[in-house]
């Protein structure tokens, strides 16, 4: 994405966040004044992405702390906003450490968190950049790019590293139902960047692994448990699935933020599951007959079994398990 398009913009005593909903056609700012309208936010999806809803709730205690607002019941409000991705409560819990406890200190811790992404998203993009061989096709999916972090990307990042190494000889993106992530977000980042690229329907990843070698598989995660079992963008689970069966491998990338290792495996991860109406409805006209029920849960959890490496900016684990993360990240 262009350095001059910033997702993520603390102005004076408010956060502007480019509105996600509306793009690649529109570029709208939402600004947020409290902590419930940066909740509200996060909720509706105008800010998304594991890291960035992290960095978002961060700055949105800034503001209730500026306003001389309740801060426990700011940290809560922000915490009950989305289930799934971790680095929510990360963030949350590293601003709760900060002493004293003022706006200016806030803030500063703010902004490191928000500067320290963009930093950790430049390392993985080099370690994983350094596991794809020359002359490789990858698949992605949902978006991880800058729109979804401090900058760069985690997944998307690693794509973006290998791209400006010469390494890939294809790139192609999911559409990513029913938010369309993939569609609007990742392939608005990749045209920005000038990286060769071919988007496809979800149900095309098996059969695009079948008749062209796929070499990676590379997704971001919104919880990595204990064991290395990773919540992340419902359809990842069938990705890896369809990897394991065409000989691709899978590579999750995500910063120390986004493991936690007091969830001891996926089965302990909550899942998200939002309204039918993404799924019986597009922009408000309805594709379903009326009435028809949904089952829409937005993340699945992809065993560790079959992941064959992680990427965070502490390093890398090939085949991850409990004690090779507990060794990098303890
Ligand atoms: O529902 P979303 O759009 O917030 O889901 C995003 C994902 O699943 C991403 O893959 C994940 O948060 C990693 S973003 C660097």
């Amino acid at each position: 994405m262009s350095s001059a398009v910033q997702p993520i913009i603390w102005d004076k005593d408010h956060l502007s966040l480019l509105d996600q909903r509306v793009l690649p056609h529109e570029l709208t700012y939402l600004q947020c004044r409290s902590a419930a309208g940066v909740a509200h936010a996060i909720h509706a999806m105008a800010v998304r992405g594991a890291p960035a809803i992290g960095i978002a709730a961060a700055y949105g205690l800034v503001i209730d702390a500026l306003q001389g607002r309740d801060y426990a019941a700011a940290e809560k409000v922000l915490a009950d906003s989305r289930p799934t991705a971790v680095n929510l409560r990360w963030a949350l819990a590293r601003m709760a450490q900060v002493q004293p406890r003022t706006a200016d200190t806030l803030l500063a811790e703010a902004k490191t968190i928000h500067a320290e992404d963009l930093a950790q998203n430049l390392k993985m993009g080099a370690l994983g950049a350094a596991l794809i061989a020359p002359g490789s096709r990858v698949l992605t999916h949902c978006n991880t790019g800058a729109l979804a972090t401090g900058g760069h990307g985690t997944a998307l990042g690693v794509i973006r590293s290998a791209h400006a190494e010469g390494k890939l000889a294809g790139v192609y993106n999911t559409e990513t139902r029913p938010w369309l992530q993939g569609a609007r977000l990742t392939a608005w980042e990749l045209m920005q960047e000038g990286i060769p690229a071919q988007l496809i329907a979800d149900g095309a990843a098996a059969h695009l692994m079948k008749v062209q070698k796929i070499d990676w598989v590379i997704v971001g995660a919104d919880r990595i448990a204990a064991n290395g079992d990773t919540a992340n963008k419902i359809g990842t689970y069938a990705l890896a699935l369809a990897a394991k069966a065409h000989g691709t491998k899978f590579m999750v990338v995500a910063p120390s933020g986004t493991f936690d290792l007091e969830c001891p495996n996926g089965e302990a991860i909550p899942i998200e599951s939002r309204t039918a109406a993404e799924l019986t409805e597009f922009k408000g006209q309805p594709i379903a007959p009326t009435g028809m029920a949904a089952f829409n849960p937005v993340f699945d959890v992809t065993p560790r079994a079959l992941i064959d490496a992680i990427v965070c900016e502490r390093g890398v684990i090939v085949q991850p398990d409990v004690a090779k993360l507990r060794a990098l990240l303890d």
